[in-house]
């Protein structure tokens, strides 16, 4: 896939691995476009990288998506790129009997049903691209559970599940449906975890997504950067053994 004079749309470009996208799919020569719920994040990010152009949108609002769609489709009739970034990840003990219905399934409307609803509002527009993509941001917690964040987990194994999916489904297509199963990066979705887990073999941002589009210039349809690798061939050999070692920060909440 060629990565330059593309028309890009990232959700949750605001931070994190979106805002690493967005600056180095920037610096490449694309038109870029972001997302996110905080009028003030979208406007911090104009100020530092004025060539790209932000939208505020909810990815978990259905609503939301249509009126994106119309808004960006008339501005920008060559959009042949979306990448499914937004993401939300929280801890939750499911002891906790106070947490309410729709409050549990938070993180499914964000991270699983977001990309799901994006993917069938924007597919048809990307169909009439010469080339297209659509890049689905995953997780190694697609492939392990990950016990003191259990919606998290479930979410990342449903995206990459019907990510997998998308593709056969697209595969007489000219849409290239690529997923980045990412290890863990150094952003602020994980300050809540740092009491749970060591963050100093976390990847930089900047590497992964030089990693990924290195990956995607490639064709390369699935990347796993890092400790993805590891956590790959752990989870086929010794899956009793990592869910045991991924599953200390729940039995330190249980011991409190
Ligand atoms: N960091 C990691 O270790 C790691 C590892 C594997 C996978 N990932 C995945 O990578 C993606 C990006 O994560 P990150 O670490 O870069 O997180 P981050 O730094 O917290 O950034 C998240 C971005 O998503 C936006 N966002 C959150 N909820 C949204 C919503 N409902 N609608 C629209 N935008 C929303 C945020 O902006 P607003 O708050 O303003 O909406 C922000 O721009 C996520 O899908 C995450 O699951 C991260």
């Amino acid at each position: 896939m060629d990565l330059n004079n593309n028309t890009i749309l990232i959700t949750g470009g605001t931070s994190g691995i979106g805002l690493e996208f967005t600056k180095q799919l920037l610096a490449l020569g694309n038109t870029v476009i972001i997302t996110g719920r905080n009028q003030e994040k979208l406007d911090e990010t104009k100020k530092l990288l004025p060539k790209i152009y932000t939208f505020q949108s909810d990815v978990s609002d259905p609503k939301a998506i249509t009126e994106l769609y119309k808004k960006v489709i008339t501005q920008f009739p060559n959009l042949n790129m979306l990448i499914n970034n937004a993401g939300e990840m929280r801890k939750i003990n499911l002891n906790n009997l106070n947490i309410g219905l729709e409050d549990i399934t938070r993180e499914i409307d964000i991270n699983l049903s977001g990309p799901i609803r994006m993917v069938q509002q924007f597919l048809p527009h990307l169909k009439t691209q010469k080339t297209s993509a659509i890049i689905n941001v995953t997780s190694g917690l697609a492939l392990v559970p990950f016990p003191i964040s259990p919606i998290y987990g479930a979410t990342k194994s449903g995206l990459r599940s019907y990510t997998k999916s998308l593709r056969v489904q697209l595969k007489n297509t000219s849409i290239k449906i690529f997923e980045l199963v990412a290890p863990a990066v150094k952003t602020p979705l994980n300050d809540k975890f740092t009491d749970d887990v060591d963050n100093k073999t976390f990847m930089n941002p900047d590497k992964l997504v030089s990693i990924t589009l290195k990956g995607i210039a490639k064709n390369q349809l699935e990347i796993s950067p890092g400790s993805v690798k590891a956590i790959k061939i752990l989870s086929r050999l010794a899956p009793a053994f990592l869910l045991k070692q991924i599953s200390k920060p729940v039995d330190k909440l249980l011991k409190s």
